[in-house]
């Protein structure tokens, strides 16, 4: 037996120590180390998990060789069976891959990962283990829910070892543990949902699915901040970090990449939350628009590209005499220190000096837009507020503003107008290198072409 080994581990960023102290040297936290006992050293518990998985090809041989001359398997990507998930994965679910669903309570993961291990119990054998929900709560979900679930199996349990073992006998394509943060290992003997209990979980079920090729699917919960619990520990180890969110309104979710290692990051899918469980939006841009009748001054529809996608959303500005000597600048959704620099570009070179008024801007819907293509419509937009006078609700603008008040191409400008053409849009203001050549036309859209940001003064 051997000896049992005793560390300090810091509950915020997860180092570990060999005495105690009262701040955390990498973090900089206080009061946040504790000690934990292990019954085997770190070498010891790898070694005895490989050998619960003989069999399989280790990952680290000792050998070396040519990045050109290493073989590639050729990797086919199982689809989930819903596209907007498989977008966000970047093609569909990688064998041996890890990902991470994160999100708050409620948000949705139990539900969309029990659709999603249904559908494709049609096609490969899947494992679904519960450790917070009994089994019968999550069969009552599935009836009622109407899903196929004659061929999915289904533990509960919250021991890793023990699900290790479960699943070299099920042997499923995909394996999904609900969640990490009741998971324990059994040689660490602190309470389920401490770091050090996340780390070891995560760490032996990563090596378990590189090995085995099983595709794992892993729940997180996350902090009052937003942030997954059992910090970024987690986000190192897992190959693919994807968090649910629910925005203002509670009907839609959005599932947003954070980390991929088989894609691009970025990428959003978009879900609605309905009684009869999550249904995939194929077409998120209609309900990011305000679908209101009436035209206000101070708003404008713009186009953001997300990932590889362009997304519709709305832009809505309040410009508004400020009562103090101290004129308040927020910005909802948008950069703030950017809607500082647009306003001195606007007075600068348009001469528009808005000094004196409170400006204030929110982008519909909870969507966040980051990069630099919204500046046309938010000057636009702000134009329309301060001078009251509405822009029509079927046209769109986007373009980045230099601090010459020169009028920048975007990436991807045209996607951006078909994206618009279809939805309908009549107008579209777009940066001179945007515009498309010999033709003032996009389909049924009439292309404004601008240069710089006086032109767009003229325009309102
Ligand atoms: P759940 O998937 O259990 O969330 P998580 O695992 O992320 O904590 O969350 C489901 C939430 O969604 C719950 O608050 C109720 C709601 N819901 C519906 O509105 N319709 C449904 O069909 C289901 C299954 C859940
Ligand atoms: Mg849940």
């Amino acid at each position: 037996m051997a000896k049992a080994k005793t560390a300090f581990v810091c509950t915020n960023c997860g180092a570990e120590y060999s005495r105690w102290q009262g701040q955390c040297r990498q973090c900089g936290e206080w009061n946040s180390i504790e000690e934990v006992h292990y019954s085997s050293s770190g070498a010891e518990r790898t070694v005895t998990r490989a050998a619960s998985l003989s069999g399989f090809a280790g990952l680290a041989d000792g050998k070396v060789e040519n990045l050109s001359a290493v073989k590639i398997a050729q990797t086919v990507r199982m689809p989930t069976g819903y596209s907007e998930f498989d977008r966000v994965l970047g093609g569909g679910i990688v064998p041996g891959s890890v990902v991470l669903i994160g999100g708050n309570p409620g948000a949705g993961k139990s539900t969309l990962l029990l659709q999603t291990v249904c559908k494709l119990s049609a096609q490969t054998r899947v494992l679904y283990i519960t450790g917070e929900e009994s089994l019968e709560q999550v069969a009552i979900r599935a009836q009622r829910l109407a899903l196929p679930t004659e061929r999915v199996r289904i533990g509960a349990e919250t021991s890793i070892d023990n699900i290790i073992s479960i699943a070299l006998q099920e042997q499923p394509a995909v394996l999904v543990v609900d969640s990490i943060q009741v998971m324990h290992v059994n040689d660490v003997d602190s309470a389920p949902g401490a770091v050090t209990q996340v780390r070891e979980s995560a760490a032996a079920l990563t090596q378990f699915a590189k090995r085995s090729g099983i595709a794992v699917f892993l729940v997180g919960h996350v902090t009052k901040e937003g942030s997954l619990a059992g910090p970024k520990i987690l986000e190192h180890c897992v190959d693919c970090s994807v968090m649910l969110e629910a925005g203002n309104d509670m009907r839609f979710r959005t599932l947003r990449c954070h980390k991929n290692r088989f894609g691009a990051v970025n990428e959003i899918g978009v879900f609605a939350m309905t009684d009869k469980g999550l249904h995939e939006i194929k077409n998120p841009s209609a309900i990011f628009l305000n679908r209101q009748e009436k035209v206000a001054p101070g708003s404008l529809a713009t186009c953001v590209w997300e990932g590889t996608r362009p997304l519709l959303v709305e832009l809505q500005c309040l410009v508004d005499l400020s009562q103090f000597g101290n004129p308040r600048r927020l910005s909802l959704g948008t950069d703030g220190a950017r809607l500082s620099m647009l306003l001195s570009v606007l007075h600068r070179h348009a001469g528009i000096q808005l000094a004196d008024q409170d400006v204030f801007v929110n982008v519909v819907g909870g969507v966040k837009i980051d990069g630099t293509s919204a500046d046309v419509p938010l000057i636009l937009a702000l134009l329309s507020s301060f001078t009251e006078r509405p822009i029509e609700r079927t046209t769109i603008a986007f373009g980045e503003i230099g601090l010459t008040g020169e009028i920048r191409p975007v990436q991807s400008g045209l996607e951006r107008l078909n994206e618009a053409e279809k939805q309908g849009f009549m107008r579209a203001i777009v940066p001179f290198d945007n515009a498309p050549r010999n033709t003032t036309k996009v389909g049924n859209m009439e292309i404004v072409p601008v240069r710089n940001i006086q032109e767009l003064v003229d325009l309102v």
